[in-house]
């Protein structure tokens, strides 16, 4: 018992140092992309581009960072479209008509900023699914998410894999929650994938591995995405506003539990095989 007490202690105290470490660059990208944000209004790039709803005169910029992981290329880019003669540019410019116009009358430092939000999570745009915000519409959403209320197809219910503060709680399913993974908790997953438009898409076609496998045969039906959506969506405007803030540390806190748990867990399994099997041979001599 001394043991696991010390164990416990060790593991917490790693864990929510990880935990704080993990949780600074976070809030720091949050800030800097309000004003990239800002500038992407000020500027107009919204009228031809948005982030998280699909094309529109220009591409999504929501995967950006994926296509274009070079923050110097990126900013030439928006600096002078017209002036990039990389394979990949001429492609898009070719697909996109070259209708980008320069951006000549731009600093380095608004440059700078846009980047920083166009590489963050954040939205800009309106969805074009239309996701119905009313409490039915939640609680279907919610029910779902529980396993209260069954999936057409079958798949297993999300709290198998997930919780949501309030929803699952400390019972809820510790799958995602391997240790080391971000995304245990829903609560912000309408924000991560990009508000209504992009978990929609998310929930219809799940990437992530183990999900895409649970889902594969037995898909959710679009009337289960928009409500599950609806209801992700009602769970991410309650939460806590700011990132990186005391809800964040909280979230790292419950984490940390989770992981130290399960550590605690494994670790009694194997030590009270090994004390059975010392047990055996002493059974054993005797006999
Ligand atoms: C008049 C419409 C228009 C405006 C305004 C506009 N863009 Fe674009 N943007 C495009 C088009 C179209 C493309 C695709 C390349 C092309 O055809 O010129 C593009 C491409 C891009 C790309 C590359 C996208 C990718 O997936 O590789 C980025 C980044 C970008 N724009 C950012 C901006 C920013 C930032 C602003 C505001 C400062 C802005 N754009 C303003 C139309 C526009
Ligand atoms: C069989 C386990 C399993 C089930 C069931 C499951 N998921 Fe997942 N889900 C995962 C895993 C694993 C990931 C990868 C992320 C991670 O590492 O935690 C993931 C990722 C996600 C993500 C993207 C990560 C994020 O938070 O931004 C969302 C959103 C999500 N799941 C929602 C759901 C919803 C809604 C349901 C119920 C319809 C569901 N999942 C059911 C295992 C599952």
């Amino acid at each position: 018992m001394r043991h696991l007490r010390n164990l416990f202690l060790v593991c917490f105290i790693l864990a929510a140092a990880g935990a704080t470490l993990l949780s600074l660059p976070a809030s720091a990208s949050a800030q800097d992309a309000s004003a990239g944000r800002a500038l992407f209004k000020d500027k107009g790039c919204g009228a031809c581009h948005s982030k998280g709803f699909g094309r529109l005169i220009g591409p999504d910029l929501q995967g950006v960072k994926d296509r274009v992981p070079d923050r110097k290329a990126l900013a030439s880019f928006i600096r002078d479209p017209k002036a990039m003669n990389d394979a990949y540019s001429v492609k898009i410019r070719e697909e996109y008509k070259d209708l980008m116009p320069a951006q000549s009358g731009m600093t380095d430092s608004e440059l700078e900023q846009i980047i920083d939000f166009l590489f963050s999570s954040e939205t800009y745009g309106t969805p074009k699914v239309n996701i119905p915000k009313d409490d039915a519409t939640i609680e279907l959403g919610r029910q779902y998410f529980t396993g209260e209320a069954r999936f057409v197809n079958a798949g297993p219910p999300c709290v198998s894999c997930h919780t949501i503060d309030g929803v699952g709680g400390f019972g809820g399913g510790s799958l995602a929650s391997g240790v080391g993974s971000q995304f245990t908790s829903l609560n912000k997953a309408h924000e991560r994938n990009g508000g209504d438009a992009g978990l929609f898409a998310a929930l219809s076609d799940p990437q992530f591995l183990v999900m895409k496998n649970a889902f594969a045969e037995k898909p959710l039906n679009e009337q289960e995405v928009i409500a599950l959506t609806a209801f992700l969506g009602s769970v991410s405007s309650n939460a806590d506003a700011e990132e990186g803030g005391l809800g964040m540390m909280i979230l790292f806190v419950i984490l940390s539990l989770l992981g130290t748990g399960l550590l605690i867990f494994a670790f009694d399994r194997i030590w009270s095989k090994r004390f059975r099997n010392v047990r055996k041979n002493l059974v054993g001599e005797v006999a």
